[in-house]
């Protein structure tokens, strides 16, 4: 009878992360807390230094907590050496990124390409590379090839993908306890392996799928393209509404009722932006049509023309509010960041709004809570205030582009005694339309109508006599 030999699987491997960058800091911390020892390693040595002191190089709420923690446990440290790295883990996970190429809808696979090659070149002993980053479909399969090329190890150095869905802004809590985890391996040890090191959000219960590498891969742009859709879906139905007099806003309400559809990620406005999701339609369409099947996922163009489009809408509707030009108009831009909590700006539609409104003669003041440095480094042709009501201050108009807490909190009355004159773009449905018009604002939002007829469930209602807003 013939046995098969599994290769021995390391129950409590040790973690190395390649690339601390948003995600794989955030990796590195959480697999820590969950018992691992990690090692994290980055070439930008400043950014080790920044790890190593328990400082957070960017913006993700409840992460210097948990790094702090994990750094006190004894079981997180940082460095730049790879050799090191090579020489002491057992899984190593590579998080390195991925950007837009420049002047080509593909993905840069220069940092991806470069840290496999070099980590394998110096591992010597069985061991499992993990890719997360977000790749073109067929990436693994070829790095595969080339780190049994490299490496010293040969075939013993098995390689994996585990694409990772984190939010900004949730990145701690998506990563400790994900919606599920995705293997792609190519042998029973690589999935023993990385159950292993997956062990305490397995035993929580989170659901597993085991695929190849190819369905791993294709699952995180799947997803992310999937999501673009729903959003642009919701906006196309927003240009619907503008020709017709319905209210978007409404109709996004009454589709999220019906279980199948659900309100996530159906809210209408300014759309979609982000290291993520705007990339990662472009380069799946791309590799699509390298693969000859880019019929079928040619939607997706649109759905991104679409999300485009929502920006000019809004800078057109600024321009209507104002009387027709935008020459010399004082407008207030409310967020940089492209969704609240986080100080990315990457593909932010915000800050592309307050550029065209800027390109077009406005005098446009930005202010974000937290994305103010990273703003002023890429657009410093903008003005910029140091708090909301710098910003609104003599402003002719207003326009709400990152739904921030603090801008939803902001009473019309505070705002309307510094503005010029009263008048509100709100590019993210997050204001109340009935109280702003109730106290003398005149108040646009993408997608419904200037002067709905709709019952407003303002103070007069909630008194008992229906109004009209
Ligand atoms: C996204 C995916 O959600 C995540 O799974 C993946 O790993 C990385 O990309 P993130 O970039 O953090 O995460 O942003 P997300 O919260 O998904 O929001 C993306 C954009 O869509 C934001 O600009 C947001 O404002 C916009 N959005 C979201 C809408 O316009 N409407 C919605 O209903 C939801």
């Amino acid at each position: 009878m013939s046995v098969s030999v599994v290769p021995e699987v390391v129950e409590h491997p040790r973690l190395t992360v390649i690339g601390t960058g948003y995600l794989g800091a955030t990796h590195a911390v959480c697999m820590a807390l969950l018992g691992f020892e990690v090692l994290g390693v980055d070439v930008d040595a400043s950014k080790i230094e920044m790890l190593k002191s328990g400082r957070v190089p960017f913006f993700e709420p409840g992460l210097p907590e948990k790094l702090t923690e994990a750094l006190a446990s004894g079981r997180l440290r940082f460095g730049t050496d790879l050799a090191e790295a090579a020489e002491w883990g057992d899984v190593h996970f590579l998080c390195v990124g991925t950007p837009q190429s420049k002047g080509s809808d593909a993905a840069d696979l220069t940092y991806v390409d470069l840290a496999f090659a070099e980590l394998a070149s110096k591992i010597t002993r069985r061991a499992l590379m993990v890719g997360k980053s977000t790749v073109p479909i067929g990436t693994a399969a070829r790095l595969t090839e080339l780190v049994h090329g490299i490496s010293p190890a040969g075939q013993e150095l098995e390689l994996a993908w585990n694409p990772e869905f984190l939010r900004e802004g949730y990145a701690v809590k998506d990563t400790l306890h994900p919606d599920r985890l995705v293997f792609g391996v190519q042998s029973a040890w690589a999935e023993a392996q990385l159950s292993a090191a997956f062990r305490p959000i397995l035993d929580e219960g989170t659901p597993l799928v085991v695929a190849d590498l190819a369905t791993a891969e294709l699952v995180k742009v799947a997803a992310n393209s999937f999501l673009a859709t729903k959003i642009s879906f919701i906006n196309a139905m927003a240009e619907v509404c503008e020709a017709t007099g319905a209210d978007v806003n409404l109709l996004a309400t009454a589709l999220g009722h019906d279980s199948r559809i659900g309100s996530r990620f159906l809210k209408p406005g300014l759309g979609f932006g982000g290291g993520c999701l705007p990339k990662d339609l472009r380069a799946f369409t791309h590799r699509a049509e390298e693969l000859n099947v880019g019929q079928a996922v040619a939607f997706l163009r649109e759905v991104d023309a679409i999300n485009g489009r929502r920006r000019t809408r809004t800078v057109d509707l600024i321009r209507e509010i104002a009387g027709g030009s935008l020459v010399g108009v004082r407008v207030a831009a409310l967020g940089a960041a492209f969704k609240p909590n986080s100080d990315d700006i990457r593909d932010a539609p915000a800050l592309d709004v307050a550029r065209m409104l800027h390109e077009a003669g406005a005098i446009v003041t930005v202010y974000d809570p937290e994305a103010m440095d990273n703003a002023k480094r890429s657009y410093p042709e903008l003005s910029y205030a140091n708090s909301l009501d710098e910003a609104v201050a003599d402003a002719d108009v207003v326009t709400l582009l990152t739904e921030w807490q603090e801008f939803r909190d902001a009473d019309p009355d505070y705002l309307g005694d510094r503005v010029s004159h009263r008048r509100m773009v709100d590019g993210r449905h997050a204001l109340d339309a009935a109280d702003f018009r109730a106290k003398g604002w005149e108040f646009r939002a993408l997608g419904r109508p200037a002067n709905p007829n709709t019952v407003a469930l303002d103070g007069a209602e909630r008194e008992g006599a229906l109004t009209f807003a």
